[in-house]
């Protein structure tokens, strides 16, 4: 069969070994060819294309980002734009496509399956958000990322009595957020799931500094708002992609001025932003993300088309494109009452 791939939408580690583990397992056991097209479906709508071989994928298992490079674009935003696309992958000969991305690529994806393309989805958000699957590659190490960055920031905040804020990735879900604020003793982690309450977050800190600790962590997620308000944008309502979505920024530095204002403690923000989306993949996320690959190419020989590859317990499985893009999966409640659990009981018996 000849096969097209591509990577849409925000990159994140792990892309590369999706590509590498498809080309390796299509050459090797089904005599595949490639074609990959560049910058996620633009590549598809301008016919922007680079050849995908075991050459090509050699080497690439470590790096970050995708060989194949990748943008936002959105199809049904360009004049005929969905018909340019199929047009483009008859002309390359594509008998299926698999698409790598989260729920605005895969989207694309449901909409040209149901215009008679061979479709199969790979699931990709550094967020963790996808529905339908228990955990998408590029999550773990921006986990790991944001939780280096809170042990380095835990000893500055020490040596200075201060508090430090540090803004995470995490636009509707605050799953690194969560994870990286358990994983690095956070005092304080705030999710776009729960809008907090400021005067409770301050009161908070308070309280932990009269016990005697005299700086506390805050981190919170780029989508995290305040009770009643909305989130914080970079620039307004105006920077929006073709999908529609805001340019999140600024939570970090509100929060760190606000708690300052009504704790009298001095207070500092950091913003991890891409650096968490940067660099080479964890060994999780490398094998993870080779699992996916090698479930897309199974599912393109099976004929499972219209479907994504999922991971559920730890088994690779296939779930319907539409569940995936239905909604955006929340943070789960074990998650958050290990969360609670830990700032409620550990600080309660702090002297
Ligand atoms: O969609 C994933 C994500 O990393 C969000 O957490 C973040 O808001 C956004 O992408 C950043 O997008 P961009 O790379 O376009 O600035």
């Amino acid at each position: 069969m000849k096969i097209g791939i591509l990577t849409g939408g925000g990159d994140c580690p792990g892309l590369n070994a999706v590509i590498r583990a498809v080309v390796r397992k299509g050459t090797f056991h089904y005599e595949d060819e490639f074609v990959g097209f560049m910058e996620g479906w633009r590549g598809v709508l301008e016919d922007k294309t680079m050849e995908l071989s075991l050459s090509t994928v050699g080497g690439i298992l470590p790096r970050g980002g995708t060989i194949l490079r990748t943008s936002r674009t959105n199809p049904a935003k360009h004049e005929g734009g969905l018909q340019l696309c199929i047009d483009n992958l008859k002309k390359h000969g594509c008998d299926a496509l698999i698409a790598i991305g989260g729920d605005d690529t895969l989207s694309v994806a449901k909409n040209l399956f149901d215009n008679g393309v061979k479709v199969v989805g790979v699931p990709k958000t550094i967020d963790n958000d996808l529905s339908g699957t228990d955990f998408t590659f590029g999550f773990d190490t921006a986990v790991n990322v944001a939780t280096g960055a809170i042990d380095r920031v835990h000893t500055t905040a020490e040596a200075h009595n201060r508090v430090i804020v540090v803004e995470v990735m995490g636009r509707d879900s605050g799953w690194i957020a969560t994870y990286s604020g358990i994983a690095g003793g956070a005092d304080v982690i705030l999710i776009p799931e729960i809008p907090f309450n400021i005067e409770e977050v301050a009161e908070l800190i308070r309280q932990r500094h009269a016990r005697g600790r005299y700086f506390s962590i805050v981190v919170a997620a780029e989508g995290a708002k305040f009770a009643g308000g909305g989130v914080e944008t970079l620039d307004g309502a105006a920077g929006r992609d073709e999908f529609g979505h805001l340019h999140l920024g600024g939570i970090g530095q509100t929060l760190a001025h606000e708690i300052e204002k009504r704790t009298g403690f001095e207070s500092r923000s950091v913003v991890l932003g891409h650096i968490q989306r940067g660099g080479s993949p964890s060994a999780f996320d490398r094998v993870l993300a080779t699992r996916y690959g090698l479930g897309a190419i199974d599912m393109v020989h099976r004929g499972e088309f219209g479907l994504m590859a999922a991971l559920r317990g730890n088994k690779i499985i296939s779930i319907p494109l539409a569940e995936a893009i239905a909604s955006n999966r929340k943070c789960d409640k074990e998650i958050l009452d290990a969360a609670t659990g830990i700032l409620d009981k550990l600080d309660a018996k702090v002297p």
